[in-house]
């Protein structure tokens, strides 16, 4: 079988890794790759948004299975296009990826079926928003209700930090159209987890869990960025949490989907804030977590072609998933910057110490080559990913791997996992 991984960050390392371990994959493409993927699979240079070249990819290659990683071509509807030329594809379709698009669908979404999230309430006019704001107080969050690349959050702590965002999305622009709407909402307090599922619209199946690490200093401080590293499990999801997890949050989920007619196929990654026990539900996504998907992946012990295949098609309910005993965490390695705007175009040392490691993996997101040397692309560019029997152990194996890392203005958390051990 073949098949073809649409994305070209870390997360898209990881599923092609875990493709290739398919004893019935021959073949795996992904459009655009990077370094460490191109090492793995034939990378092709094209764009995410040209439906029409990706398509006409995979019928000149038949290709058996296209895996999309990012939520922006979902937005756009490229499972459609996909799906109108009967082509297998996962992921959701342009109805189903509104849970990530637009805040304001997810959060009426929401509202409508019950599952419990922050109060909220959502404007197109600046001076409404504002006025709400000053009603309201702080700390509150403002929302930019489209795709903003993760950075159309602000969890303000004041009125005036609040009404800057504010500014930010709605009078500068900085997000173009998708600050057309703000949401304002209520702050919540606790401590986040994702919970990640899959289903083909009928089964569900949660994946192993797993906590991000999203603020680019130790301690959660500093500016949000896409995520400095995760490990899963994650302790503060106990069985009995899951269990409530999936009564009070996936079930009304599921059934709201079938209600609004979205026949969803592919991950849904529910963002949480456990919040004096109770789980609310922080922000949708319809795609894999990134970094989480390393760690998650790494655990997985069954074919993921088959899983990926089978929810694709409907069959999800065939397929019995298994995880790896202990616990995997995975850090990531930033450019100088980053999130601001960030160096490129620097070597990278030390990647060859872990071509045939079995417990460390090195999964590539911002790298490419220069001159035959893999050089930094991007603002997150290695996610250095360990098993190990427990948190503790897989965290000692991956900083140890880092040692061996460097490049020019390198970055990392050196808490990744603290909060899990403590636990
Ligand atoms: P989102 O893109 O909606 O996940 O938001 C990004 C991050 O902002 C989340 O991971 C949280 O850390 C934080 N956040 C979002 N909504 C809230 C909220 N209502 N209360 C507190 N923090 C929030
Ligand atoms: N790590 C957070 C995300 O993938 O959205």
């Amino acid at each position: 079988m073949k098949v073809l991984v649409i994305g070209g960050g870390g997360r898209e390392h990881a599923l092609v890794w875990k493709l290739r371990q398919s004893p019935r994959v021959d073949k795996v493409y992904c459009a655009p790759g990077n370094a460490g993927i191109s090492e793995i699979a034939e990378c092709i240079d094209i764009r995410n948004d040209n439906f029409e070249g990706l398509i006409d990819f995979v019928k000149y290659n038949w290709i058996d299975l296209t895996v999309v990683g990012p939520e922006a071509p979902l937005s756009e509807g490229i499972v459609d296009a996909f799906v109108k030329e009967e082509r297998t594809v996962f992921g959701p379709d342009k109805a189903g990826a509104q849970l990530e698009g637009s805040k304001q669908f997810a959060k009426d979404f929401m509202k409508k079926y019950g599952i419990p999230t922050a109060e909220y309430k959502t404007f197109s006019s600046y001076v409404q928003a504002e006025e709400y704001v000053r009603l309201k107080g702080a700390p509150i969050v403002v929302k930019a209700d489209g795709l903003a690349a993760g950075k159309g959050v602000i969890v303000a702590e004041t009125v005036d930090e609040a009404i800057d965002g504010l500014k930010l999305i709605m009078k500068d622009n900085a997000f173009g159209d998708a600050g057309s709407k703000v949401i304002v909402e209520q702050c919540l307090k606790g401590e986040e987890a994702s919970f990640m599922i899959l289903t083909d619209g009928k089964t569900v199946v949660p994946l192993a869990t797993s906590q991000d690490h999203k603020q680019i200093f130790d301690g959660d401080k500093g500016p949000n960025t896409g995520g400095m590293g995760a490990y899963s499990p994650a302790p503060i999801v106990t069985d009995e949490m899951s269990a409530v997890v999936m009564k009070t949050i996936i079930d009304p989920m599921i059934k709201g989907l079938e209600r609004e007619g979205i026949n969803y196929r592919g991950v849904i990654y529910v963002g949480l804030m456990i919040c004096d026990g109770k789980p609310y539900v922080l922000e949708y996504n319809v795609r894999f977590g990134d970094p989480e998907a390393q760690p998650i992946l790494s655990r997985l012990d069954c074919d993921l072609f088959d899983l990926l295949k089978a929810t694709a098609e409907g069959r999800l309910d065939e397929i019995d998933v298994k995880w790896k005993e202990g616990a995997s965490i995975c850090i990531v390695l930033a450019s100088k910057g980053y999130p601001g705007s960030y160096q490129k175009g620097d070597a990278i040392q030390g990647l060859d110490a872990f071509k045939n490691s079995d417990d460390v993996v090195v999964f590539h997101a911002g790298t490419s080559f220069n001159n035959g040397e893999v050089v930094t692309s991007g603002g997150r560019v290695l996610g250095i990913t360990a098993l190990g029997d427990d948190i503790k152990s897989a965290q000692a194996n991956a900083y140890k791997a880092i040692e061996k890392i460097n490049f020019d203005g390198m970055q990392f958390r050196k808490d990744i996992g603290n909060k899990a051990i403590k636990n």
